[in-house]
C-alpha cells in the first residue's frame, strides 16, 4: 500500500454513496484531479503486485491471530482500488467485503477488478469521506484499515467509528508504512550518490507538515479508544530479485515523489531524477537490472471490548 499525499484542493462528498454488488460507474462530488487519481490507481495496484508475498504474509497473520470462526463480514476503511479487499477475500474464503473510501475512481477500479476476477457479488463499495459521515455498514467481524487512518484528520474518531461498527469481539486490523519504499542502490552511476535517500528524507519533511499523524503511537490510540490490542508485528520486506512490475512500481513512486517534493530538493538531484523517470538510456528507472525492494510496515491486531 504505497502512500500518497492528501490533496487540499479534493472536495469531500457529505453523504455517502453505495454501489450494490455488481454495479459499476459511480459518481460524487470528488474534484481531485482525474490523470492523478488515475495514477494514483496504478501506484495502489503496482504495490500490491510487488509486495503480494507480504499482503499475503499480512493476511495469514490476521487469519492466525483470529482463530475461528475466521471473519465473513468485513469493512475494509480508505480501501483504494480494493488491494486489501481482494487480498482477505482471497484468504478468508466466503466472506464479503464492504470498501470504503472517498474516491468515486478508485472504487470504480475496484468493482472493475472484482468482476474481472468474478468476486463482485461478495463486494460492497460505499463512497464517503469518513471525515465528514460514517455510513451504518455494520455489524462487521473485522475492520481493515490499511495505510488510511492516519490521512483522516481525526483518527481517534475514526476509531471510535470503527469500533462501533464493529460486532463486541470483533477485530481491527491496521497497517502502516514505515516509510517510502526504496529501489536503487547508492550509488546510481549518475554522478549523485544518496539521491534516493535525499528523496525519501524530504518526502518525510513534507509528510510531518501535511500528515501529522502518520508515524504516530497508534498502539496507545487503539487502546484510548477502547481496543485491547491482541497482537502487533513489524513487516521487513527486503526483495533482491524483485518481480518484474517493480520497475513500473519504482517509477510510479519517484513521479510521485517528484510532483510532491518540487523546491525539497536541489536542481542537480531533480536533473538526475528526470534522468531516472524520463531517459530512456539503460540507467533509466524502466530499464535498470539493479533495482531492489527495501520497506517495512508495522500491523496491529485489536479486539473491541
Ligand atoms: C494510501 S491509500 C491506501 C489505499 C488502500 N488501503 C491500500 O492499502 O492500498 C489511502 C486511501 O484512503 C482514502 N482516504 C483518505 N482519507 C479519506 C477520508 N477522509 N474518507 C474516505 N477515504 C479516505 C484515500 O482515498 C485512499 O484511497
Amino acid at each position: 500500500m504505497a502512500d500518497h499525499q492528501h490533496d487540499p484542493q479534493q472536495q469531500h462528498a457529505a453523504h455517502p454513496h453505495e454501489h450494490g454488488h455488481g454495479h459499476s460507474g459511480g459518481h460524487g462530488a470528488h474534484a481531485e484531479d482525474g490523470a492523478d487519481e488515475a495514477a494514483l490507481a496504478d501506484l495502489l495496484d503496482l504495490d500490491a503486485e510487488v509486495l503480494a508475498e507480504h499482503l499475503s504474509d499480512v493476511t495469514a497473520w490476521i487469519a492466525g491471530s483470529a482463530g475461528d470462526p475466521a471473519p465473513r463480514r468485513i469493512v475494509d476503511v480508505g480501501s483504494g482500488t480494493g488491494t486489501g479487499t481482494l487480498a482477505l477475500m482471497r484468504r478468508f474464503e466466503g466472506a464479503e467485503v464492504t470498501a470504503l473510501d472517498r474516491s468515486t475512481h478508485l472504487l470504480g477500479r475496484l468493482r472493475e477488478r472484482a468482476g474481472e476476477l468474478g468476486v463482485g457479488s461478495r463486494i460492497r463499495t460505499v463512497e464517503a469521506d469518513l471525515d465528514e459521515t460514517w455510513p451504518d455498514v455494520g455489524p462487521a467481524d473485522l475492520v481493515w484499515a490499511s495505510s488510511s487512518l492516519h490521512h483522516m484528520a481525526d483518527p481517534d474518531r475514526a476509531l471510535a467509528e470503527a469500533a462501533a461498527l464493529l460486532r463486541p469481539g470483533g477485530l481491527l486490523a491496521v497497517v502502516e508504512m514505515d516509510s517510502l519504499p526504496r529501489f536503487l542502490p547508492d550509488d546510481i552511476g549518475l554522478g549523485r550518490p544518496g539521491l534516493e535517500a535525499r528523496v525519501q528524507a524530504a518526502m518525510d519533511e513534507r509528510r510531518a507538515e501535511d500528515m501529522p499523524h502518520f508515524g504516530g503511537d497508534w498502539a496507545a490510540r487503539f487502546t484510548a479508544a477502547g481496543f485491547t490490542v491482541r497482537a502487533e508485528r513489524h513487516f521487513v520486506v527486503d526483495l533482491d530479485t524483485p518481480p518484474p512490475a517493480t520497475a513500473r512500481y519504482a517509477h510510479a513512486v519517484l513521479s510521485r515523489s517528484r510532483d510532491g517534493l518540487g523546491d525539497r530538493l536541489d536542481a542537480d538531484d531533480l536533473a538526475v531524477l528526470g534522468t531516472l523517470l524520463d531517459g530512456d538510456g539503460p540507467e533509466a528507472l524502466l530499464r535498470r537490472t539493479d533495482l531492489t525492494v527495501r520497506t517495512s510496515r508495522q500491523a496491529w491486531l485489536s479486539e473491541r471490548g
